[in-house]
């Protein structure tokens, strides 16, 4: 038996093996490599499942134009604004178990726009750049041919058609190229009101506002959230309850009051305020139109609009409603308008705003029955080259001194393009870059040109990363095609027998909600079990105690 004072020393021994786990070990030290690798180890085998398993929800994050170079550097970013060592602690999705590479080329163009790749991983085919849910052989602006027997069903129709809520939120206007890649058909992506149609000479085309509010399955969403008031409102009234702005519809009609008026309980909010008060039980269908379009860069700090993490708790909350499941698509929209202007800055800030929604949906979900998965639809120019030190900033620059042939210094992030390379002139003239009709560009010796000056700088043609956590999450490993993950989506949800055989033979329900106990029974981590033994030890000496102590008290009686 152990008397109460060795039962006390083991007591602190084991607490205090507990919190050294806290203690931060310089990064020259292995050993802060090992543990790391040990932590990283942990939570794959806690996490890494390898049995087909059915989602109830999927949540499909999208950042626009977050190629890979933009996810490090927000990495980075993060890590040197919070000081922690400067470390580059993993974003909320590189937690997750599994990781893939997506092929982002569309039908007609090795760099592709964001239609019609949104409208390959929402339906499932490559087809022509700037058009929106019609197959490859319509082209672009083609809106005065037929559409019949050419429509693309996205999963968000899908899903629908089976009983599930759909949603979608973004922080650009609700009928731009990706969000609208959910619900229209049509020819050009740039028709996004009826102005749009007049103005681009496309007046056969639909515009998407129209769409979205008129046509199955956008008629049948239970959250959009975004911008883009200016799409849905006429030009004959201002809208005075917001901003006292006009709209822009020519045709008069006024899609957020059509919208309103529809059947079953609704919310339309227009600010952050009114969007945090909706009363949600209350709530089956909500509308939220911050903007008249686009949403203004986090950086700018505008208070009036709801962070990105704020619309997807709010869509979480009226989809979960739904026993059947939902789908629900969140996109980062204006990283690539920042990265499209140069503005590495703000590009990356919309990185960690993204970052923040997927851990608020990680965290008001379950992993046993909702697969979160985070992708780009397309690449930027932007990279990472040098040798920088890491006590500088990803935003920084330095003189370089190796193979240096200038005095000037090398910054840390650059583009191959767009419009900062104007500035790449000596005040007074445009440097003439080297033309190249006169020169064989196939020569082995030729060097790639670089800082090419654009108006706008453009998208990028490498693979970009997919990260996935839940049921189904294994099927987003390897590299795949961005048309893979429409299939995998369907799949993982059993929403098409088409697209996914083994839904058609498999009775489903007894892999609904995928594992059971005894597989979550190993699941169970270092810290875990560590926490679980010193809260056991501790509870049991105290008990010991006490029995010691009533024995004493019982023997003294005696
Ligand atoms: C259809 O529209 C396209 C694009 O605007 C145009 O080039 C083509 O000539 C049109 N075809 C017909 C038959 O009007
Ligand atoms: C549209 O058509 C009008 C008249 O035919 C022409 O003046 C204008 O330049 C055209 N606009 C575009 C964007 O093609
Ligand atoms: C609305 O559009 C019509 C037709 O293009 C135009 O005549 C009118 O000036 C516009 N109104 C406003 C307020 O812009
Ligand atoms: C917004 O706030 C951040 C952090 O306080 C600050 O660094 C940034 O300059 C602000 N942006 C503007 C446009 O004032
Ligand atoms: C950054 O690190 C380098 C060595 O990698 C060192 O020479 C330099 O003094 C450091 N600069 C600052 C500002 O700490
Ligand atoms: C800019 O370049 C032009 C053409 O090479 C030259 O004539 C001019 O002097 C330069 N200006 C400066 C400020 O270097
Ligand atoms: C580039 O070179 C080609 C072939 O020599 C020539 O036709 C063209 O005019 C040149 N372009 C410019 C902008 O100098
Ligand atoms: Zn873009």
């Amino acid at each position: 038996m152990f008397a109460p004072k060795q039962l006390m020393v083991l007591c602190l021994l084991v607490i205090s093996v507990a919190v050294c786990q806290e203690i931060v070990l310089p990064q020259e030290s292995p050993e802060y490599w090992f543990r790391l690798g040990e932590e990283e180890l942990s939570r794959r085998q806690e996490t890494v499942r390898n049995k087909r398993e059915k989602a109830k929800n999927v949540i499909l994050f999208i950042g626009d134009g977050m190629g890979l170079a933009s996810v490090t550097a927000a990495r980075i970013h993060r890590g040197q604004m919070e000081k922690r060592h400067n470390n580059q602690d993993p974003l909320s999705w590189e937690k997750f178990p599994i990781a893939g590479l997506v092929k982002t080329y569309c039908l007609n163009e090795h760099v592709t726009d964001s239609s019609a790749s949104a409208t390959a991983f929402l339906s499932g085919s490559k087809v022509n750049a700037h058009t929106l849910g019609i197959d490859g052989t319509i082209a672009k602006n083609h809106c005065n041919v037929s559409r019949e027997g050419h429509e693309l069903e996205s999963i968000a129709s899908m899903a629908i058609k089976l009983g599930l809520s759909v949603g979608v939120v973004t922080t650009t206007s609700v009928t731009h190229a990706t969000p609208a890649a959910l619900y229209a058909h049509t020819a050009s992506r740039w028709v996004q009101s009826d102005y749009d149609a007049q103005k681009l000479n496309l007046t056969d085309c639909i515009d998407t506002a129209a769409q979205l509010i008129d046509h199955f399955p956008g008629n049948q969403f239970k959250v959009i959230l975004g911008g883009g008031r200016q799409k849905m409102t006429p030009n004959t009234t201002k809208d005075e309850e917001v901003d006292g702005a006009f709209g822009e519809r020519l045709d008069k009609r006024n899609l957020v009051d059509e919208w309103r008026s529809k059947a079953g309980k609704r919310s339309y909010v227009w600010n952050r305020q009114q969007l945090l008060d909706v009363d949600f039980d209350n709530t089956d269908y909500l509308m939220g139109l911050f903007e008249q379009e686009h949403f203004s860069f986090e950086l700018k700090n505008d208070t009036s609009n709801p962070k990105l993490s704020e619309m997807t708790a709010a869509a979480i909350r009226i989809l979960q409603k739904n026993e059947k499941g939902y789908l629900l698509l969140v996109e980062g929209g204006v990283i690539d308008l920042a990265l499209h202007q140069n503005y590495a800055k703000f590009a990356i800030t919309e990185v960690l705003a993204m970052e923040k929604a997927v851990e608020t949906a990680r965290k008001m979900t379950n992993r046993d029955d909702t697969l979160v998965i985070v992708t780009a639809d397309h690449s930027h120019t932007l990279t990472m080259p040098g040798y920088m030190s890491r006590n500088i900033s990803i935003f920084g620059s330095k003189i370089q001194e190796w193979g240096k042939l200038d005095d000037l210094p090398n910054p840390a992030l650059v583009f191959a393009n767009g419009p900062s390379a104007l500035r790449h002139t000596n005040g007074t003239e445009t440097i003439q870059r080297l033309n190249l009709s006169t020169v064989d560009t196939e020569d082995l010796y030729f060097r790639q040109p670089a800082f090419i000056p654009l108006i706008e700088e453009t998208h990028g043609g490498e693979d970009v990363g997919i990260w996935a956590d839940g049921p189904e999450a294994r099927l987003f490993t390897g590299t795949m095609e961005n048309t893979f993950i429409a299939h995998a989506i369907a799949c993982a949800l059993c929403l098409n027998e088409r697209m996914c055989k083994y839904c058609k033979y498999d009775d489903l329900a007894d892999v609904i909600k995928g594992h059971d106990a005894n597989a979550n029974a190993d699941h169970c981590s270092r810290q875990e079990l560590l926490l679980l033994l010193t809260t056991a030890f501790t509870i049991g000496s105290f008990v010991i105690l006490l029995i010691m102590f009533v024995m004493k008290i019982t023997q003294l009686r005696q």
